[in-house]
């Protein structure tokens, strides 16, 4: 199955026309490939049937109720940073003891919430965190189960903003200190250490960072398991990245799988991984129309009805998504695709080489299946887009376009 293909020269998502969505439905329009987000799932999980992991998508992705279902639906288990996230999935039907919390500001009410549904564990991220957890626990007259993260000061070679796993971060802690807390945490009441933790950072394309962070937490895991029986299982969280910009290499389940299976046999412990742009990325493409062409100086802007408060990935680090004509042309032009919103830095490309199309032709952003509307604000009072979910040649709408009423819900006006 490919997820995007041109037909009648036509982008199509599955068997579905895209020119023909953003006539019934509007722009700017996120459309999301239901079987590509399955296939990305089995791919990973064939890659690493050996340790039979519990995969749970890492739902801050994209976090649409229809898309956890999807996963949900078909095995997976969620990886939540809030008590929004745990409402979401449960919403959507995914059973809690699928569900793993992280996060390093969890306040009491999530983690109430998080022990009421009794949740299969909390990933620590402070010794604090865990003597709340153990009194919320006592107070509800229930268990919470954690696994440590730790910081394994692992370069991932990725955008600074998304590596999470070197000394200056402010996530996890270090091999000692989780020595120490995991000891602690054993005689308190109220919570059960059933692990450890690793999350080193986002769209890692190298197997590298992954290999190093596991041998780093090998001894201590040795180490704990002789020590503890509730230790059991191994959290090595998310981070496989996707191919946005021309030369980026895919890091294939396969090839990560070949290298970690080794070491992740040896450990003998529960495998969990926390996929989210893995597993949605690719399958999503945001819709827009191009509403005026300008040329100024040297260059060519084409003006959206989409911007940065629709998809900040461009703005916010630079990030590059490839954007292509939805009706076919051959010709191509340098230039920038801009929103309408006023800022310098509401850009979804920059001097790229582009499709030449007129005013009023589609464009379609690709790789926006992940942290593309979870990302999306209402700068600029701009209702967010509609959501799209295409399963063959049905399509669905998962997410009704935003209206002006919904900009002001919850406003008060001064008599
Ligand atoms: N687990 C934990 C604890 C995480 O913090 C994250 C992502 C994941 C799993 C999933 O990581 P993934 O497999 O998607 O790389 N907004 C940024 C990405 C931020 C990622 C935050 N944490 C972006 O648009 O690139």
């Amino acid at each position: 199955m490919q997820a995007f293909t041109y037909r009648n020269q036509t982008l199509h998502v599955e068997d579905v026309s895209v020119a023909d969505l953003a006539e019934t439905h509007g722009t700017p329009l996120y459309v999301y490939s239901r079987n590509y987000f399955l296939r990305q799932l089995t791919e990973l999980r064939q890659a690493f049937a050996a340790v039979d992991p519990l995969i749970c998508y890492s739902v801050k992705a994209n976090s649409n109720l229809s898309v956890i279902k999807t996963f949900a639906g078909a095995g997976a288990g969620v990886d939540i940073v809030s008590g929004g996230e745990l409402f979401r999935a449960r919403r959507a039907g995914v059973d809690a003891s699928k569900i793993v919390f992280a996060g390093v500001g969890k306040t009491h009410s999530e983690i109430e919430a998080a022990l009421r549904e009794d949740i299969r564990f909390f990933t620590v991220e402070s010794e604090g965190e865990v003597e709340r957890i153990s009194e919320c626990a006592v107070r509800l007259g229930t268990v919470g189960r954690i696994a440590f993260r730790v910081n394994p000061d692992v370069d991932p070679q990725t955008h600074r903003y998304i590596s999470t796993g070197k000394q200056e971060n402010k996530f996890g802690m270090d091999p000692a200190r989780v020595r120490q807390a995991f000891k602690r945490a054993a005689e308190l009441p109220g919570v059960e250490p059933v692990g450890l933790h690793l999350h080193i950072g986002s769209q890692i394309l190298n197997a590298d960072p992954f290999v190093e962070a596991i041998h780093k937490v090998t001894p201590l895991c040795h180490e704990l398991r002789e020590q503890y029986d509730t230790f059991k299982t191994l959290d090595i969280g998310g981070g496989i990245g996707i191919v946005y910009e021309p030369g980026d290499q895919q890091l294939k389940p396969a090839t990560l799988a070949e290298r970690l299976l080794p070491l992740l046999q040896e450990l003998d412990l529960q495998i969990v991984m926390e996929p989210g742009r893995y597993l949605a990325g690719e399958g999503g493409i945001l819709v827009t129309r191009v509403q005026y062409v300008k040329d100024s100086y040297r260059k060519k802007f084409f003006v959206v009805d989409a911007a940065m408060n629709d998809l900040l990935r461009p703005s916010f680090y630079q990030a590059y998504h490839p954007i292509v004509a939805v009706r076919e042309t051959g010709e191509t032009v340098m230039g920038d695709v801009v929103g309408p919103i006023c800022e310098s830095g509401d850009f979804l490309a920059q001097d790229r080489t582009l499709p030449d199309v007129p005013a009023d032709a589609l464009l379609a952003v690709h790789c926006a299946g992940a942290y593309g509307f979870t990302m999306a604000s209402n700068y600029n009072s701009r209702p967010r887009p509609a959501e799209i979910l295409v399963d063959g040649n049905n399509a669905r709408v998962i997410r009704e376009r935003e209206n002006l009423d919904d900009l002001i819900r919850g406003e008060k006006m001064e008599d």
